[in-house]
């Protein structure tokens, strides 16, 4: 079952954009916090534009194809992917603050990790991400 040719070619271009803001979001750890900030901003647009595509393509493209049968294993694996990606998104702005101590350990720090995917500064709405 093929997608509409406009939007499919929005899926790729959306997704091709996530990817590369977050990459060079995360490769330029060091690098100047006005270029990070708008690397950010941008990946969270891009975000919000998956979540009106992926729901685009549930309604019709995904029922349809389950009930045929076709690609459950394909469609399963995509759909498990950007699930755990907007869980761990969703973790970067309500699990780190909200359940802080339970992700931190008070003395070491290396044990910042909240969740497999995600990571959070001890202030986890730092300056270098978004303005505060
Ligand atoms: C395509 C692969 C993706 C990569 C490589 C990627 C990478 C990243 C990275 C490195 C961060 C910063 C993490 C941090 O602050 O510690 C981030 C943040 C974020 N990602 Fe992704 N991501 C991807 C897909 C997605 C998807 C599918 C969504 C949701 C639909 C999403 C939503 C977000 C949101 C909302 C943030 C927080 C933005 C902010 O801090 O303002 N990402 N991502």
């Amino acid at each position: 079952m093929r997608l509409e040719r406009g939007l499919r070619w929005s899926i790729y271009t959306i997704v091709a954009a996530l990817f590369a803001t977050g990459v060079a979001w995360w490769v330029l750890d060091e690098g100047p916090s006005t270029a990070r900030l708008y690397l950010i901003a941008a990946h969270g647009l891009a975000a919000m534009a998956f979540l009106v595509a992926l729901g685009a393509i549930l309604v019709g493209h995904v029922r349809e194809g389950w009930r045929r049968r076709l690609n459950r294993a394909s469609g399963t694996l995509a759909l498990t992917i950007a699930g755990l990606l907007i869980l761990t998104a969703f973790g970067l702005y309500y699990v780190c603050e909200a359940w802080h101590p339970l992700f931190t350990s008070s003395s070491a720090s290396p044990g910042r990790s909240c969740l497999p995917l995600t990571s959070c500064s001890d202030d986890a709405h730092d300056c270098g991400r978004r303005p505060c």
